[in-house]
């Protein structure tokens, strides 16, 4: 298996010698680093976002340019003439690029339709979603915005255009329609595609999906998602469908579809989680939780409602309902990095998620020791790294998740093989990590039941797992998924090509 191993340098390798001089553009809309007026200064930071903890990886290998939205308050300070930076800061390795929104742009793009009308439609989370013909109207024109900032980019030369997500599903299209002629279009969407019934609340649904098909590869992270999308397309819109290859043809071009499981940089995640930083960050954690003896639970998502805060809460309720011999023997904590927070979907979330903590702090904390520790910031790298490794389980119960990438986090961080995932079946996640102690993330009698055996799992078993569930995300990292993207782009044209084979080792 080893000589199979996609590492940083084998990307680099393939990219130098494979794509011939080809650029690598990535668009999207979360930015990898984010310029913010702070009290000292201009500040750095990096977003809470998986898409753009995996991107980050690929492009620090590859170098090329990533084109996204410019939504720090000190952004337009810290880019030349030409909107653009290098990134990161202190070791420059690719180009960003920014694109400037106006307060409209982003309020009817990226809040109304992206996260209003898409996030909730795609995920099936039973909350409703909002379609307002002005949003969709900002969408479009925000979509061209950034293909006028991918044709400037590519310039007269061939370039492989890889976007990201959710914001852009007209920017393919947009850009075949510009008739550059010498730019390979691919892109993956980082959450789930709804089945067909779902689909056809959304009233653009033609528009959107021609919008897609003007990719040459389209990818999501499951195979059951690849499926959902081409019986969408398949009822919604005038194209040829062909179930065997994965294949979609409209107006005689074809899109690929095809499942690419995301994954994190495993060897640098482990080596960093092994650092004397975070270790003193565990130290600082110790001192400020006070554990006494007491097992450690944990969450770490951003505050939005498909990752199900509230079920996980009252999962605690109920456990410590039903087993009062563990009461004062565990502390939970729960980082919830703020998220869209000016739709009022969030704030209700963020309502119940509040009304929760202090409800069963209330029944099961004592003075000085409560049950629950609620930390609704953005953390760093190392602190969450130091929780990973202080923690006895960590639990995501996402309601729906393209593919959760905490949960492989947490395993990288585990060197020592101790510790248990509790992990929802509704993740891409649990479709890789069948070690995981699952459930259904509805059933909060589920969650709990799996809590309890996480807590009372002998050591043996821990490791059994844990070790068997870091093989795979080591040998399933990131440079892998890229690879086996760019490879599949590479190929292409190839018809006899086994687009249906979920197994890695067909593009070794
Ligand atoms: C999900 C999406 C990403 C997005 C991230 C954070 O992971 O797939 O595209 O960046 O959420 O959300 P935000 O809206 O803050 O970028």
């Amino acid at each position: 298996m080893e000589h199979n191993l996609w590492t940083r340098e084998r990307l680099l390798e393939f990219c130098e010698t494979r794509l011939g001089g080809c650029k690598f553009i990535v668009v999207a809309n979360r930015e990898p680093y984010i310029h913010r007026h702070g009290p000292t200064g201009i500040e750095c930071v990096t977003p809470a976002s998986g898409m753009a903890t995996a991107l980050h990886p690929v492009l620090a290998a590859t170098g090329g340019t990533w084109i996204a939205h410019g939504g720090g308050d000190a952004d337009r300070e810290t880019v030349d003439a030409h909107n653009r930076l290098q990134v990161p800061p202190e070791n420059p390795q690719y180009t960003l690029r920014r694109v400037w929104l106006t307060e409209e742009q982003e309020q009817g793009f990226y809040y109304g339709m992206a996260n209003e009308g898409l996030w909730p439609l795609c995920h099936i989370t039973f909350n409703r979603p909002v379609f307002r013909p002005e949003d969709w109207e900002h969408y479009r024109e925000v979509n061209e915005l950034f293909a006028d900032a991918v044709i400037e980019e590519a310039g007269d030369g061939a370039a492989i255009v890889f976007i990201q997500d959710y914001h852009f599903a007209l920017l393919p299209r947009i850009l075949k329609q510009r008739g550059h002629g010498k730019l390979i279009i691919a892109q993956f969407w980082h959450i789930p595609w709804p089945n067909k019934e779902v689909f056809r609340a959304f009233p653009w649904g033609e528009e959107l999906l021609d919008g897609m098909l003007g990719n040459d590869l389209l990818g999501f992270h499951v195979r059951l998602h690849c499926q959902n999308f081409r019986d969408t397309v398949d009822r919604v819109i005038e194209a040829r469908v062909n179930q065997d290859l994965s294949l979609i043809t409209r107006g005689g071009a074809d899109t690929l579809i095809r499942p690419f499981p995301i994954s994190i940089d495993f060897a640098a995640h482990e080596r960093d989680s092994q650092s004397p930083e975070v270790e003193a960050a565990m130290e600082r954690w110790r001192e400020r939780l006070h554990l006494d003896g007491r097992k450690l639970g944990l969450g770490i998502e951003r505050l939005d409602y498909t990752k199900g805060i509230p079920s996980r809460l009252q999962a605690i309720d109920y456990f410590l309902a039903k087993h009062p011999e563990w009461r004062g023997k565990v502390l939970f904590v729960q980082i919830a990095a703020p998220s869209r927070s000016s739709l009022p979907s969030y704030q209700m979330e963020e309502a119940a998620v509040d009304a929760l903590y202090e409800e069963i702090n209330a029944k099961w904390g004592t003075p000085g020791a409560p049950a629950i520790i609620l930390l609704k910031q953005h953390h760093g790298p190392a602190d969450m790294m130091a929780l990973h490794r202080l923690c006895d389980v960590l639990l995501v119960n996402a309601l729906h998740d393209g593919m959760n990438l905490v949960a492989k986090e947490f395993a990288a961080s585990r060197c020592d093989e101790h510790g248990v995932l509790l992990l929802s079946r509704f993740t891409g996640a649990w479709r890789e990590l069948g070690e995981a102690l699952s459930f259904n993330p509805f059933a909060i009698h589920e969650i709990a039941d799996a809590l309890r055996m996480a807590l009372e799992m002998d050591e043996a078993e821990q490791r059994r797992r844990m070790r068997r569930m870091r093989e795979h995300i080591r040998f399933n990292n990131v440079y892998r998924w890229a690879g086996k993207i760019l490879t599949a782009l590479l190929r292409f044209d190839l018809p006899e090509f086994d687009y249906e084979s979920n197994d890695a080792s067909a593009l070794d």
